[in-house]
């Protein structure tokens, strides 16, 4: 039975993770303080201990470590629910993660697994699809926001920690218990009648399972310590996405929804190249956009929205 630490584990990403492991006969400790984790994302289980806190606490984080003893870190923990809080932001992204990564260090952790925003590449990529040789962001291509910023610098500091780590960087992942982005906002406005507008823009969308079965793969010792995307390394418009919600709530439109023009600083596509992932660790992401918009819609209309969270701009 091997254990796992996971922070943020009450998260999207986090919770799908954390069943996986829980089915394979893992045992997991959650770290979580719910700023945008929900607590029935986990079902209780045998083989699974919660901490309600923040990896704020170095306190908490230390002594979880020391109890636990933990052979491998997922850091799926992150702020980023109010934009211009950036203090919450540094705490949780940066010294939060300072907290994980030293302790981490201390327990002699096997695997350390980090998620990154592909916002690291700035808002202006100089390529599509981005390799992972892409310069990081810097003065002429700017983060464009404190949640970029710091979580870049969290992923530099796990780098320098000489830590056997694994960086994932990601497209945008939807599915079951997704609450930010635009397809959570898309059902909540279309189930409480409230018009909805598209940006002219095309993003690329990895459904939860597809992202978790490589992180199984590198919890299992598959690929080798660095970066890599995990991604379609396909783009779909938003309009399309929007078009597979209808089609999944089964409404149809009196008019076609208003395509709005990008702004901007708004990139038209993010399209992030995954070969390096689908060599290392023999995978591809197979799930068809409609198939995974309708699993999550089934899961906003059995459990609700209490909040969303969304980079996209705000809508009235
Ligand atoms: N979902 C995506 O498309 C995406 C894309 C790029 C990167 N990421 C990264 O993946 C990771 C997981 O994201 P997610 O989509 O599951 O989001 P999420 O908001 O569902 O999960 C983050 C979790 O961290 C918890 N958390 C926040 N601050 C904390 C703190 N100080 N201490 C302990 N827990 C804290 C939240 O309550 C939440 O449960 C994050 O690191 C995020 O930056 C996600």
């Amino acid at each position: 039975m091997r254990k796992i630490l996971i922070t943020g584990g009450s998260g999207f990403i986090g919770s799908h993770l954390t069943d996986r492991l829980l089915a394979n006969g893992d045992q997991v400790l959650v770290i979580d303080n719910y700023q945008t984790g929900r607590k029935d994302n986990l079902t209780p289980h045998p083989n699974l201990k919660i901490i309600e806190g923040s990896i704020a606490d170095v306190k908490l984080v230390n002594q979880s470590f020391d109890d636990f003893k933990p052979e491998m870190v997922v850091h799926a923990a992150a702020a980023y629910k109010d934009p211009n809080n950036w203090i919450e932001d540094v705490n949780t992204n940066i010294l939060g993660t300072i907290h994980v990564v030293e302790a981490a260090k201390r327990n002699e952790v096997k695997r350390f697994i980090y998620f990154q925003t592909s916002l690291c590449y700035g808002l202006k990529p100089l390529e599509q699809p981005i390799t992972l040789k892409h310069p990081l962001f810097s003065g002429d291509y700017p983060g464009g926001s404190s949640y970029a910023i710091s979580k870049t610098s969290g992923e530099q500091y796990i780098e320098l920690s000489g830590l056997e780590f694994l960086s994932f960087r990601l497209a945008n992942a939807y599915g079951p218990r997704n609450i930010s982005g635009p397809l959570p906002t898309f059902f909540q406005r279309l189930t409480t009648g409230k018009a909805c507008f598209v940006m002219d823009t095309r993003r690329d969308f990895i459904y939860i399972d597809d992202l978790v079965a490589v992180v199984l793969g590198a919890l299992d010792g598959k690929g080798e310590k660095g970066y890599y995307h995990i991604a379609t390394g396909a783009d779909y418009s938003i309009k399309e996405l929007f078009d597979a919600t209808i089609k999944s709530l089964g409404i149809s439109l009196e008019k076609e929804v208003e395509v709005r023009p990008r702004g901007e600083d708004d990139v038209f596509t993010i399209l992030i190249d995954p070969a390096k992932t689908e060599a290392h660790f023999n995978w591809k992401a197979k799930t068809a956009l409609e198939y995974g918009v309708d699993q999550a819609i089934k899961y906003y209309q059995k459990f609700g929205i209490e909040q969303t969270f969304t980079h996209l701009k705000k809508m009235d």
